[in-house]
């Protein structure tokens, strides 16, 4: 799997996020899984907390950042070669999109030295916060983008736990819902029927269509006040 290094300005655009409203989150942000982004820099820049999870944590810096270079290098042969999957503007040209990377890259690497804290070795479905720790959770390129590690049962645990550690009220955004190959995942209305048995709203998002006239969604996930965490026990 790759260990991506996307910049603040391209989760914003991921999510349909400002920088404005992540200033205005009212606690703490969760990234899982944070990869070599610079979300977690950039965002303190602008006086916001974000925590990154990730499980490639724990193999310490400098192996991270050498899977975070060999992403990179991945990805300079992967846009050309298939330039159908990367039509969206913020793909073009490629050199300064993968340089938009170079720089978050450096970003975490300085911040991951000074502020080791906000960088969590932590795998999903299993993460190390408590219940309604975060006033918002993002998480991008992981449990749609995968669907050979995550299958239908593990999204959905994954998904309930990123609720759970989320607050009651606040959101768990999702994206990509496509697979690699842009494939849209096909079992989603499945998954939010079991999670709106576990009483957890879902809500496909519109971010914005493209040059490419391709709509891109983003599933957002909320819980009531009086969620309890119920595991996914029964297929
Ligand atoms: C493609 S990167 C995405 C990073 C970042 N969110 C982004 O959008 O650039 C996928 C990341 O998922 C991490 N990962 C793999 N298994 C995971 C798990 N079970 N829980 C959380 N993160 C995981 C990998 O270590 C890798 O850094």
């Amino acid at each position: 799997m790759l260990i991506t290094s996307r910049p603040l300005d391209e989760y914003c655009r991921l999510f349909g996020l400002s920088r404005a409203a992540l200033r205005a989150v009212p606690g703490p942000v969760l990234d899982c899984p944070g990869g070599a982004a610079g979300l977690v820099a950039e965002a303190r820049e602008l006086g916001c907390k974000v925590v990154a999870a990730d499980p490639a944590y724990a193999a310490g810096l400098p192996e991270l950042l050498a899977r975070a270079e060999d992403a990179r290098h991945t990805m300079a042969a992967a846009m050309p070669a298939a330039p159908h999957r990367y039509l969206a503007e913020r793909h073009r040209p490629y050199e300064k999109y993968l340089r938009s990377w170079d720089r978050a890259r450096r970003l975490f690497a300085a911040d991951t030295a000074e502020h080791p804290g906000d960088y969590v070795a932590a795998a999903l479905p299993r993460l190390p916060f408590a219940d309604g720790a975060f006033a918002l959770t993002l998480s991008s390129y992981l449990l749609f983008a995968y669907p050979a590690l995550f299958g239908p049962r593990a999204q959905l645990t994954a998904l309930l736990e990123l609720v759970r550690v989320t607050a009651p009220g606040a959101e768990v955004l999702v994206h990509p819902l496509h697979d690699d190959r842009s494939r849209r995942t096909p079992h989603l209305d499945e998954l939010r029927f079991e999670l709106g048995r576990r009483a957890v709203g879902s809500e496909l998002r519109t971010v914005r269509r493209h040059a490419d006239g391709r709509r891109r969604y983003v599933l957002a996930l909320s819980r009531p006040a009086r969620y309890r965490a119920v595991p996914w026990t029964n297929p």
